[in-house]
C-alpha cells in the first residue's frame, strides 16, 4: 500500500480490531464495520489499479493467481494480511523496548550476531498475542488430560512460553538463551504467516531506534492495555 495512506490504515485497523474485544458495544460494533467497509472500498480501487499496472508488490502477486482467490476473497485476504500484519508487531515493539529499559539490556545484545536470540526471547518472554481457541475433533488425552470430541479449548500461548520443563527459569528475561521454538507464533496449521516478515521487522527496528536514541529510560512506570486480545501497552513514557 502506498505509505501516504498509512494513517488512514492504521485508523480502519485500529477500528476492525475492536470487534474481538470483550465489553464491545454498539458503537464499537458500528465504528468496526464503518472501517470495514472503507478498507475494502480503498481496497478494491488498489487492486483495479494494480490489475492495471501490475508491480513486485503482494497484491499484484494474488491477482496474478488468478481464480485461486474470488475478489471477495481478494480483498478480504488483503484486509487480514494488513490487519494481522501489523498490530501485533507493534504490541511486540512496544513490549520489547519496555522489557529492554527495564531489564536494562546492554546495547551489545541488539549486535548483528546477537539480534535473533534477543527477539525471540521478547517474542517468548511477552508475546503481544495470548489465547486462541481450538475445536477438539477427536476423543484425545495430552499429558493426564482427557479431552472430548466437541469440546473447546483456549490455548495459552503465553503460558507455554513460560512452561518450566522447556525453558529454564522462564520467568527470568534472558537475552543470550540458545535460539529454540517458542509458541509467540502459534502452532500447526495455523502457524503466523507472516512470522518471517515480523522476525525481520524487530530484528531490523529495534537495532535502529536504540542506536538512535542512546541512553534511552523509562519515565514511569509502562501500563498494559486493558484489553481481551491483544497484550500490549496503553502507555510507554521514555526520556534521555
Ligand atoms: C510479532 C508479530 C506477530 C505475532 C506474535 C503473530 C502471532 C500469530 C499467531 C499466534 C497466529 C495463530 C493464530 C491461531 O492459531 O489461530 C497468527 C496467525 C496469522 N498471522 Fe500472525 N503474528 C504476527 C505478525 C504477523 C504478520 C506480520 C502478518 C502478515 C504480514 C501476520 C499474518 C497472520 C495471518 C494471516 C494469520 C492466520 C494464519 C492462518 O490462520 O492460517 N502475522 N499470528
Amino acid at each position: 500500500m502506498p505509505e501516504a495512506r498509512a494513517p488512514e490504515l492504521l485508523a480502519w485497523s485500529n477500528a476492525m480490531v475492536g470487534m474481538y474485544q470483550a465489553r464491545r458495544d454498539r458503537a464499537t460494533e458500528d465504528a468496526a464495520v464503518a472501517a470495514a467497509i472503507a478498507f475494502s472500498g480503498y481496497l478494491r480501487e488498489l487492486v483495479a489499479l494494480r490489475r492495471r499496472t501490475p508491480g513486485d508488490d503482494l497484491i499484484s502477486h494474488l491477482i496474478a493467481a488468478g481464480d485461486a482467490l474470488s475478489p471477495e476473497e481478494l480483498i478480504s485476504t488483503c484486509i487480514l494480511l494488513l490487519n494481522a500484519g501489523h498490530e501485533a508487531t507493534v504490541h511486540t515493539l512496544g513490549n520489547g523496548v519496555k522489557t529492554l529499559l527495564e531489564a536494562k539490556v546492554a546495547p551489545e545484545a541488539l549486535a548483528p550476531d546477537r539480534i535473533e536470540a534477543l527477539v525471540e526471547e521478547i517474542l517468548r518472554f511477552d508475546p503481544p498475542l495470548h489465547l486462541f481457541w481450538r475445536w477438539i475433533h477427536e476423543d484425545m488425552e495430552i499429558a493426564g488430560h482427557a479431552f472430548a470430541r466437541g469440546s473447546r479449548i483456549g490455548c495459552l500461548l503465553a503460558g507455554g512460553n513460560r512452561d518450566p520443563q522447556v525453558w529454564e527459569r522462564p520467568g527470568r528475561f534472558m537475552p543470550d538463551r540458545l535460539v529454540k521454538p517458542n509458541l509467540a507464533f502459534g502452532g500447526g496449521a495455523h502457524f503466523c504467516i507472516g512470522a518471517p516478515l515480523a522476525r525481520l521487522e524487530l530484528q531490523v527496528a529495534l537495532p535502529i531506534l536504540f542506536a538512535r536514541l542512546p541512553g534511552m529510560r523509562l519515565k514511569g512506570k509502562p501500563r498494559y492495555a486493558d484489553l481481551y486480545h491483544f497484550h500490549g501497552l496503553e502507555t510507554l513514557r521514555v526520556v534521555r
